[in-house]
């Protein structure tokens, strides 16, 4: 089988609060965007790479490309204001496509079995997204006190690769285009136009970096994986 990927990588990192886009800093001595995009340079099922990026990184991402041999990159949109608006524009930059996959750039930990798994759901159903079962007891709070203690056993925390089949997608997009519509993930735009979205189950190690603490917590998931 064979996807294309979008990878949103415009964001600012502002949570990370590190005076530059989060995805330039390095886990064991290499950026995080890099880590990402080598995932799915070694995916055999991966046809194309559509990297969402800001104008004023464009040069400096062709350089890190270049510097780690990354070859599957096939168009470099300009990315939007918003998360979505980035995916978006890598969307538009693809022609025609069977299996799309939307992962965050700041996801450097996914693994092939999880993505496999995803893109065969997707193939089969149209719609497949990433998630892991909710870990502690949650309760729904307003003004700060609790009103009800929530079913943990019906809730996921949701990530990405979120999967779709390409035409699922492209209409979700457009329509909320159309609308006005913005979600915080692709799902939702897939959920409003009535598809079933599908869960494949992941692990708690495809952690989006976001804050410093991710930091650490990466480069044990790093050292772990080598045996170091
Ligand atoms: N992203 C993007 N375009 C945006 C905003 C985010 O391509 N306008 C990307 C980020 O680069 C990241 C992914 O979407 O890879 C997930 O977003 P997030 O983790 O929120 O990253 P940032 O928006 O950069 O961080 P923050 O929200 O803390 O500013
Ligand atoms: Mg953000």
């Amino acid at each position: 089988m064979q996807y294309d990927v979008i990878l949103p990588a415009a964001g600012s990192g502002k949570r990370m609060g590190a005076g530059k886009n989060k995805l330039f800093l390095e886990l064991k001595g290499k950026p995080i965007l890099m880590h990402t995009l080598e995932i799915f340079e070694r995916d055999a099922w991966c046809r194309g790479i559509y990297l969402a990026v800001k104008d004023s990184e464009r040069a400096y991402i062709e350089q890190l490309l270049t510097q780690y041999n990354i070859t599957k990159v096939k168009q470099m949109p300009t990315g939007g204001a918003e998360r979505q608006h980035s995916v978006q524009s890598c969307m538009k930059a693809i022609a025609e496509g069977e299996i799309v996959l939307v992962h965050d750039a700041a996801r450097p930990f996914m693994t092939a079995p999880t993505i496999h798994a995803l893109a065969e759901a997707a193939f089969e159903k149209g719609a497949a997204i990433a998630g892991v079962r909710a870990k502690d007891t949650m309760k729904r709070v307003e003004a700060g006190v609790i009103q009800e203690t929530v079913d943990r056993s019906t809730l996921w925390m949701i990530q990405t690769p979120q999967a779709f089949r390409f035409d699922v997608l492209k209409r979700a997009e457009d329509n909320a285009e159309r609308d006005g519509f913005l979600g915080t993930d692709e799902s939702m735009l897939v959920e409003r136009e009535g598809v079933d979205v599908h869960i494949v189950e992941s692990s708690y190690e495809n952690v989006k970096i976001t804050t410093k603490e991710d930091l650490v917590f990466g480069e044990a998931i790093l050292n772990q994986r080598i045996g170091g």
